[in-house]
């Protein structure tokens, strides 16, 4: 994606105080944390991001008052909450043939001169109009009577037990401040306390701040509830919190200031603390025809208070231990990563960041970016919804980029690392594209592209089916993002992998297949022989690489892709116990018939269309034609056999393995570091980062990652879509790289790419890329593909230890893996059930 719009900030003015000058007691001895001895300023660059999936909430880490920002995961204006006519998108049915002679009429230009008659797919796209945003929910203010002087300030995220906290000294007590989402109770917490035995009257208070939100009613739900009921606009979703307030010793009660407000006070209490539930009326359920796409769900009231009962005699020691435990199984008890870092504990992590330079970098703030990276898909994931382009964290009434489901490059690097680091928190992921582009895909698969089997989206997806292809907001030329009927086959790998990864089959046949199938279904139909060249191959047409100018045909990111998913529909077919051979052998032929993406340019690049168009001076962010090298496999486990000859001007070419990668590092280089002059965003360098150590190019690899942290990440680590810039008013986050960063990181340690069929070799490369910096260290826990769990510890940059282990089930019980080490085979074996297999000699 790439600039359009700027937001502001509100901004909380720092109080004159004294902090810490080491970390706060408490804090992870690791150094697994972030923390500060200054108060927040922007919330997107300083406020620290806890959550559960279902609600997120985003902690300034205040003193007397604090506002904690907070959202709900499906609180979205637009949509049909908006208006009951929303269609996502789409076209009218009875405009079918209109928009299929219209095709024609671009394709037959397109086979006539394919390099660039129509500049527009402008008659194929449809209204924006009500597409909406995700919005932030209010924020909660927490009061504490204290006044005068403070010192001895923290605050921080400790990301070994994913709590926000912070603390002070206030007229003789010392006060902790305390904020976690919690998975397990589906709740979040925020809890006062302070050294003295009575704390002075704490109140919470609900407001909406600097925020568009139409203001909600809040009222007493009893003496010590306060219900927060609002809609996300005008007309809009409609919300609701429950905010439970307890004390131990003190006296609770919530008064209401007026029809619409209300506040809860806590006198003489020696602790205090409000456990909130959230939710609104949308459904993902009723993203179909039978609900006619209302995506509408029950009143949410009922549900919150079962909720919050579920949770009111549980103490807060209890609750706080249940979210941790949670915390350290899912993120910490089957895998873990060191990178040889000494922790630089007392050093607030804003000096760290500060710092930080390019090519030297530090191991230390490299695994706390690595640990964030994966506490926040955690934080984010575990809800009915994905995470969006900000996870779960907005907080206001237009996020940038609607806070919405790009999906050409952006939703999919969410997901990079999940699977290796031994993540299984994809299933809303699945569920999303299952119920919200699934039904009204099948629509748009109808109506604009007249066909009849499957579904297709494009890149930019909400929550409420968006399928159809997102025209601008003021006409213009919008191809570059609207036409890319690929978003839903790019999604597909994270599908196909979750069951290479996990063997789990009962999820293959109910899930996971079905939408390998569905999406596989409508590209049998799409791709059609190539007109322009007459090679007898099957090309996509008109199609755009993700955010490129040129409308043309047979581009190549399409094709590795398309031909990666016919690979999987073949490789995962015996499991998903389908019948349907037809089906299976129309994939094999048109997968043998199909343009493969796969061309080498007139200046050795590795050819971004079919039509030789590549400039060897566009940096463009995107590294769309690089996709088989990363994340995906056409390029980097590129097979002569099934990939290999191709017709050029009656001239046979086939090119070698050297040949495709060296193409592939020729578009590289020439796409430059992730810094040009159309954006300077974080996960465009991620990306070159991972697809340098895909080369085994350490210092290339460590210089894009290194660059990714110094132009990108804020004192908080979160990713900035604009370089991170202290004077900044407006940064826009965007956290994509802050979840693709982990990814990239593994990619440099431990590479299992996939391979088109399971008799080729699965090659396991250990430490492909290992920068200077890191060269002892171990990953413990990490998994391929092939259902492997591979534990490994590396000293002097070599390995000194690797366990394999096979799992008792994997799909195939004849796959081929070798094990590889600075290009020598170490070990070569076949997936064989409960193998178990110590390297120690490198
Ligand atoms: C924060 O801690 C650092 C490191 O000890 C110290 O240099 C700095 O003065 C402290 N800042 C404040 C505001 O206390
Ligand atoms: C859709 O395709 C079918 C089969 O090729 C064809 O018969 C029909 O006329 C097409 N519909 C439109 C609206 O063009
Ligand atoms: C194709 O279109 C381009 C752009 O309009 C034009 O410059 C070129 O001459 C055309 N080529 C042919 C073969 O018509
Ligand atoms: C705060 O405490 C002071 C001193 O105890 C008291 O005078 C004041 O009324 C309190 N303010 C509120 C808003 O409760
Ligand atoms: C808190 O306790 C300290 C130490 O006992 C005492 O000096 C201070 O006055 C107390 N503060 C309040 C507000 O009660
Ligand atoms: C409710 O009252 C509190 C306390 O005065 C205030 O901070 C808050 O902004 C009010 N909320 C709304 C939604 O008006
Ligand atoms: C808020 O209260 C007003 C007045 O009682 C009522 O008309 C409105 O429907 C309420 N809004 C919500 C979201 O319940
Ligand atoms: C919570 O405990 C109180 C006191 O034991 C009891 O009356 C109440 O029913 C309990 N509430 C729930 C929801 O279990
Ligand atoms: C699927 O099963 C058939 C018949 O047993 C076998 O020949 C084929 O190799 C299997 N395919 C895969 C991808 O495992
Ligand atoms: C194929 O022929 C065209 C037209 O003669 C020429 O422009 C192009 O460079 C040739 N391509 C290759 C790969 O030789
Ligand atoms: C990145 O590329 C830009 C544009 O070529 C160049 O000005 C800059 O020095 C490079 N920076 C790094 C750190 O590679
Ligand atoms: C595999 O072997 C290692 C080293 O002998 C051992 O520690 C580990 O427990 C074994 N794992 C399994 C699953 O058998």
């Amino acid at each position: 994606m790439r600039l359009k719009t700027l937001v502001t900030s509100s901004v909380i003015p720092a109080a004159a105080l004294s902090g810490c000058t080491a970390a706060p007691a408490g804090f992870p001895a690791s150094g697994n944390g972030l923390w500060y001895n200054t108060t927040s300023t922007l919330w997107e660059t300083s406020y620290l991001p806890v959550g559960n999936g279902f609600l997120g909430a985003m902690s300034p880490g205040g003193m007397a008052v604090e506002a904690t920002q907070l959202n709900i995961e499906s609180l979205w204006t637009g949509g049909p909450f908006l208006d009951p006519t929303y269609n996502g998108g789409n076209h009218d049915p009875s405009q079918a043939s209109f928009l299929a002679s219209a095709m024609q009429s671009i394709r037959d230009s397109i086979w006539a001169n394919a390099t660039g008659e129509i500049d527009n797919v402008e008659v194929l796209t449809s209204p924006f109009a009500d597409y909406g945003s995700y919005v932030g929910a209010g924020y909660l203010i927490s009061t504490i009577n204290a006044s005068g002087p403070v010192s001895n300030f923290a605050r921080w995220l400790d990301l070994d037990e994913g709590v926000a906290r912070s603390t002070w000294m206030q007229s003789g007590q010392t006060f902790v401040r305390e904020t976690f989402c919690s998975h397990p109770s589906e709740a979040c917490f925020h809890h006062v306390a302070s050294s003295n035995t009575t704390l002075p009257d704490v109140t919470f208070a609900w407001a909406i701040l600097g925020s568009l939100l139409p203001a909600p009613n809040i009222t007493c739900q009893d003496a010590n509830t306060l219900r927060i009921r609002g809609f996300s606009a005008e007309p809009g979703m409609l919300y609701e919190l429950l905010g439970e307030v307890h004390s131990t010793q003190g006296h609770v009660s919530c008064s209401a200031l007026n029809a619409i407000n209300a506040t809860i006070s806590v006198t003489g209490g020696n602790e205090a603390w409000i456990s909130w539930v959230g939710s609104t009326e949308y459904s993902m359920d009723a993203g179909n025809v039978e609900s006619d796409f209302s995506f509408q769900g029950p009143d949410p009231h009922e549900a919150l208070v079962t909720l919050l009962n579920s949770i009111t005699n549980t103490s807060y020691q209890d609750s706080l231990a249940a979210h941790i435990a949670d915390i350290t199984d899912v993120l910490y008890s089957q895998f873990s990563l060191s990178l040889g870092q000494t922790p630089q504990i007392d050093l607030p992590t804003d000096q760290i960041r500060a710092a930080y330079e390019v090519d030297t970098g530090n191991p230390y703030l490299e695994w706390v970016a690595f640990n964030m990276g994966r506490y926040l898909l955690a934080s984010s994931a575990r809800g009915t919804l994905p995470a969006n382009l900000q996870g779960k964290w907005a907080k206001d009434i237009n996020s940038p980029w609607g806070a919405d489901y790009h999906s050409n490059i952006n939703i999919q690097m969410n997901y990079w690392s999940a699977e290796m680091s031994n993540l299984n928190v994809a299933g809303s992921l699945f569920d999303y594209i299952e119920k919200t582009w699934a039904p009204r895909g099948a629509i748009t698969a109808q109506v604009l592209y007249n066909i009849s089997r499957g579904f297709v989206t494009h890149d930019e997806m909400n929550i409420f089916g968006h399928t159809g292809m997102k025209g601008g907001p003021d006409g213009g030329n919008t191809a570059e993002w609207a036409d890319y009927p690929e978003s839903a086959v790019w999604m597909m790998i994270a599908v196909w992998d979750r069951f290479d990864y996990s063997n789990d089959i009962a999820w293959w046949q109910a899930q996971g297949w079905p939408l390998l199938k569905s999406v596989a279904s409508f590209h049998l139909d799409k791709l059609i022989p190539d007109e322009h060249f007459n090679d007898g191959t099957l090309v996509v047409v008109p199609c755009n690489s993700p955010e490129q100018v040129p409308i043309t045909l047979g581009c190549a990111h399409a094709q590795q892709q398309i031909w990666q998913l016919f690979n999987a529909v073949e490789k995962g077919f015996n499991a998903s116990g389908d019948t349907d051979i037809a089906f299976l052998q129309e994939v094999q032929t048109k997968r043998a018939q199909m343009d493969k993406g796969l061309r080498i340019g007139w200046w050795g690049q590795l050819q971004e269309w079919k039509v030789d168009l590549d400039s060897p001076t566009d940096t463009h962010r995107h590294l769309s034609h690089l996709i088989g090298l990363y994340p995906g496999y056409a390029v980097s486990s590129y097979d002569v056999e099934i990939q290999g000859g191709l017709v050029v001007n009656e001239t046979h070419l086939t090119y070698t393995k050297d040949d495709v990668m060296n193409a592939a590092m020729t578009s590289l280089i020439h796409r430059g570091n992730g810094t040009g002059p159309d954006a300077n965003s974080g996960w465009e360098k991620a990306w070159r980062a991972a697809a340098w150590a895909q080369f085994g190019n350490a210092s290339e690899f460590y210089h894009e990652l290194t660059y990714t942290i110094f132009t990108n990440f804020a004192p908080n680590l979160l990713d900035m879509y604009n370089p991170y810039n202290p004077a900044d008013e407006g940064p826009l986050f965007q956290i994509d790289a802050n979840l693709g960063f982990p990814a990239a990181v593994l990619n440099a340690l431990l590479q299992a790419q996939d391979t088109a069929s399971f008799d080729l070799p699965l090659v396991i490369t250990l430490l492909p890329a290992l920068p200077d910096t890191w060269s002892s260290g171990h990953l413990k826990g990490a998994r391929t593909r092939g259902g492997i769990t591979l534990s490994m510890e590396w000293a002097d940059g070599k390995p000194t230890s690797v366990t394999l282990t096979v799992d008792a089930n994997p799909i195939s019980t004849t796959r081929p893996v070798q094990v590889v080490f600075e290009g020598k085979t170490i070990r070569s074996f076949t997936t064989t059930p409960n193998l178990n297999i110590t390297l120690v000699d490198f």
